[in-house]
C-alpha cells in the first residue's frame, strides 16, 4: 500500500546533529512548530564522533588568545580560500556558544581554578579547545538533546528524507521514509533547516559514521541549490590501521595535543622535514625546542618555544604520513606509529579514556606503554552547499544549512575543533533565521501531487527489480575507487578515470535488486543511498579534476604548486544544469576589509606560486 502520512510543521529540520539539534532549539524558541527528522536515533548522530574539544577563543588557558587570532588561525589553516565573513563570526561567537553548553549542563574539563580548560589542536595558535576528555562531541549531543527535547519540537527518528520540494520557487516541503517500517511521509513546510553532516561514507577507510553518505548534499544539489569547494575533502591524519576490521575510526588529534609524537619505521620524528614555509617562524624545527614547548604546556606555563610540528595542520601531517609511506617507512601495518606512552599513564588515562580504551579493546594495546599504528582516514567535507553568511540561507529560498553539509567558513582545509563550534554557531543562526522566515508566512504551499508520486515511484523502485546485483556490491565498489582515485594524492589522468568510472556505477546502481520488503530491510536503504552517493563523489571528482593547483586538502601531483594568482579566490559553485547535467563555474568573496586582512600573516598573502 502506497498510503502518505502527511504532516505540517512550520519549520523542518532535517539532521540531529549539533547544528540540526541547535537550530531546533533556535526555532522552537521562536515559537514555530518544528519537526526534527533524524536518519538515527535521536542522540546517536555523528557528531560524536568528533572527540577532541570545540575551538574558542574563552582564553582560559592562554590570555594572549582573541578572536582575532582564531580568525587568522583559521583562515590561514584554510589556505586562505574560505569566507572571512564566517570566519569572522565564527571566532566572535563560539565563546558564548561555549558558555551557553555549560549553561545547559554541559561538563567540560576544568582547570585548577575551575574555568573550561583549553587543548591544543593543529593550527591552533593558542589553546583553544573545550573539551571533555575525548568524548567532547558526545557531550554536546547529550546537552543539546536534553534542551531541545524540553522545548516541544516534534521528533521523527530513523526516516530517510528522499526529496525537497519547491513550490512557485520557493521550499515547501520534503518526502521521506520510516527506515523501519517503510512508511512513506511528506512533510509540509514553510522553511527548511539541512543540517545532515558530510559524505565521508563515499571513501573506503574514512571515519564518518553509517549515516555519512550525502543525502543532504545531494537533497540540496537535486532542488537547485549551488554547491562549493567540493574538491576539499580532509584526510583526518590519525585514524586507527590496525586490526582490518576498524580501518578509519577516528584517533583524536587531542593525542597531538597532548603531546603525542608521530615516528616512522625507522624511529625518525619526521613532522621535523615537512614544515611549510608558510608555518615556519611558528613551529618548532628540532626536537629540543618542541619539548620545550610540551614542558611549559605541561606545567601550565604559557608557552614561549614554538609549537612541535605534530600540529601543523591536518592537510601538512595527512600528507607527510603519506609521504613516509611512499618513502617506505611505514609502520608494520602500513602507516606510522603515535606514541604519548612517555607522559605519565595516570594523566593519559585522565585526558584520553577513549582512546586508552578503544586501542585496548579493538588492538589490543595498551597507549600508555606503547604506540598506536595510525594513518589517513577520509573524515569532513569542506565543501557544500553555499549559504549566505549572515542568515545560512542557500541560493534556494526557504532552505538553510548548517554545519558540515554548509560550505565556506574553512576553505581548503578546516582546523580541528572548528567543527563542534561551527556547528553550534551556524546551527544556532539557521535556526533563528529560519523561524523568523516561516513566521513571515502564514500558508503552507501546495506541493505538486505529480511530484510526489514521482518520488514514491522512485523510492520503491529497487524492490520492483529482479535479478540485479546486490547493491551491497555496488557501494564497496564506489569506494574503493573513491579511496584510489579521489583520494589524498590526484592526477588528472585518475580523476578523469574517477567520472568515467562514476557514469558506469551509476548504471549498476540503477539496476540493483536489494529483495525482500519494506520493513527492516538494510539492502533497500542501500540501494537508495547510492544515488546521492554516487552525485557527491562526482562532484568531489568533477571540482578535484578542474582545480589545477595544489592547495590544503586538494593535492594534484600534476600540479603541485599553490597558485595564489589564479586559483586563490576561486571556489567552485556546481549546480544542476537545466538538461540534468552537473555544471561547475567559479565565484570569489567579496574583498577582505582592510582591518581584518591587517589580522592575517602578510608574507603569505603575495600573488603567485608557492610549494
Ligand atoms: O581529532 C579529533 O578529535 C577531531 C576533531 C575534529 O575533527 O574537529
Amino acid at each position: 500500500m502506497n498510503e502518505i502520512v502527511t504532516h505540517e510543521h512550520d519549520v523542518v529540520v532535517i539532521g540531529a546533529g549539533g547544528a540540526g539539534l541547535r537550530a531546533a532549539i533556535e526555532a522552537s524558541r521562536a515559537g514555530v512548530s518544528v519537526a526534527m527528522i533524524c536518519k538515527s536515533m535521536l542522540g546517536k548522530a555523528h557528531t560524536v564522533m568528533a572527540e577532541g574539544g570545540a575551538a574558542a577563543a574563552l582564553a582560559n588557558k592562554d590570555p594572549r588568545d582573541t578572536w582575532q587570532t582564531h580568525f587568522r588561525d583559521t583562515m590561514k589553516g584554510g589556505k586562505y580560500l574560505g569566507d572571512w565573513r564566517m570566519a569572522q563570526i565564527h571566532a566572535q561567537q563560539a565563546p558564548n556558544r561555549i558558555r551557553e553548553l555549560e549553561r545547559w549542563g554541559a561538563v567540560f574539563d576544568r582547570t585548577p581554578k575551575g574555568v573550561t580548560s583549553q587543548r591544543n589542536f593543529g593550527g591552533h595558535t593558542y589553546p583553544r579547545l573545550a573539551h571533555i576528555g575525548d568524548a567532547t562531541g558526545l557531550e554536546l549531543i547529550r546537552t543539546l538533546q536534553q534542551k531541545g527535547i524540553h522545548m516541544g519540537m516534534d521528533v521523527y527518528m530513523e526516516f530517510t528524507v528522499r526529496r525537497l520540494f519547491k513550490t512557485d520557487g520557493r521550499i515547501s516541503g520534503c518526502f521521506a521514509y520510516n527506515r523501519n517500517d517503510g512508511s512513506l511521509h511528506v512533510f509540509k513546510a514553510k522553511t527548511i533547516v539541512l543540517a545532515t553532516g558530510g559524505i565521508t561514507r563515499c571513501w573506503e577507510v574514512c571515519s564518518g559514521s553509517w549515516e555519512y553518505t550525502g543525502e543532504g548534499h545531494a537533497l540540496a544539489y537535486w532542488v537547485g541549490a549551488e554547491m562549493g569547494d567540493m574538491e576539499f575533502v580532509q584526510f583526518h591524519p590519525t585514524g586507527m590501521i590496525w586490526p582490518p576490521s576498524v580501518k578509519g575510526i577516528l584517533v583524536t588529534e587531542g593525542v597531538r595535543g597532548e603531546g603525542g609524537v608521530l615516528r616512522n619505521a625507522e624511529g625518525k620524528r619526521f613532522m621535523f622535514d615537512y614544515i611549510p614555509e608558510m608555518y615556519a617562524d611558528e613551529f618548532a624545527d628540532t626536537e629540543e625546542e618542541a619539548l620545550a614547548w610540551v614542558d611549559e604546556v605541561i606545567s601550565g606555563k604559557l608557552a614561549t618555544h614554538r609549537r612541535p610540528p605534530e600540529l601543523l595542520t591536518r592537510d601538512v601531517v595527512a600528507k607527510a604520513i603519506n609521504s613516509e609511506r611512499a618513502a617506505g617507512r611505514a609502520s608494520e601495518h602500513g602507516g606510522v606509529y603515535l606514541d604519548i606512552s612517555w607522559r605519565d599513564a595516570e594523566e593519559v588515562k585522565k585526558k584520553l579514556p577513549g582512546m586508552h580504551h578503544q586501542f585496548k579493546e579493538l588492538a589490543n594495546v595498551d597507549i600508555t606503554t606503547d604506540p598506536m599504528e595510525v594513518g589517513p582516514t577520509a573524515h569532513y567535507v569542506m565543501g557544500g552547499v553555499r549559504v549566505d553568511p549572515y542568515s545560512q540561507e542557500t541560493s534556494v529560498p526557504g532552505l538553510y544549512a548548517a554545519g558540515e553539509v554548509a560550505t565556506g567558513m574553512h576553505g581548503a582545509n578546516r582546523l580541528g575543533g572548528n567543527s563542534l563550534s561551527d556547528l553550534i554557531v551556524f546551527g544556532k543562526i539557521a535556526g533563528e533565521q529560519a523561524s523568523e522566515a516561516a513566521n513571515d508566512m502564514n500558508y503552507f504551499a501546495d506541493i505538486e501531487q505529480l511530484e510526489i508520486d514521482d518520488v514514491v515511484a522512485e523510492t520503491l523502485s529497487p524492490l520492483q527489480r529482479e535479478g540485479g546485483e546486490n547493491p551491497a556490491n555496488v557501494v564497496s565498489n564506489l569506494r574503493e575507487m573513491m579511496q584510489e582515485k579521489v583520494g589524498i594524492i590526484r592526477t588528472g589522468s585518475l580523476l578523469g578515470e574517477s567520472l568515467s568510472d562514476l557514469d558506469a556505477l551509476e548504471v549498476r546502481a540503477a539496476n540493483t535488486s536489494p529483495g525482500g520488503i519494506r520493513t527492516y530491510n538494510p539492502g533497500w536503504h542501500q540501494a537508495l543511498e547510492l544515488s546521492a552517493m554516487i552525485d557527491v563523489s562526482r562532484m568531489c571528482a568533477l571540482a578535484a579534476h578542474r582545480r589545477e593547483e595544489s592547495r590544503g586538502a586538494h593535492t594534484r601531483a600534476d600540479y603541485p604548486h599553490t597558485d595564489d594568482s589564479h586559483w586563490g579566490k576561486s571556489t567552485s559553485v556546481i549546480s544542476m544544469g537545466e538538461d540534468g547535467s552537473m555544471d561547475i563555474g567559479y565565484a570569489s568573496y567579496p574583498e577582505i576589509p582592510e582591518e581584518l586582512r591587517s589580522l592575517l600573516d602578510a608574507d603569505d598573502l603575495h600573488e603567485g606560486d608557492r610549494e
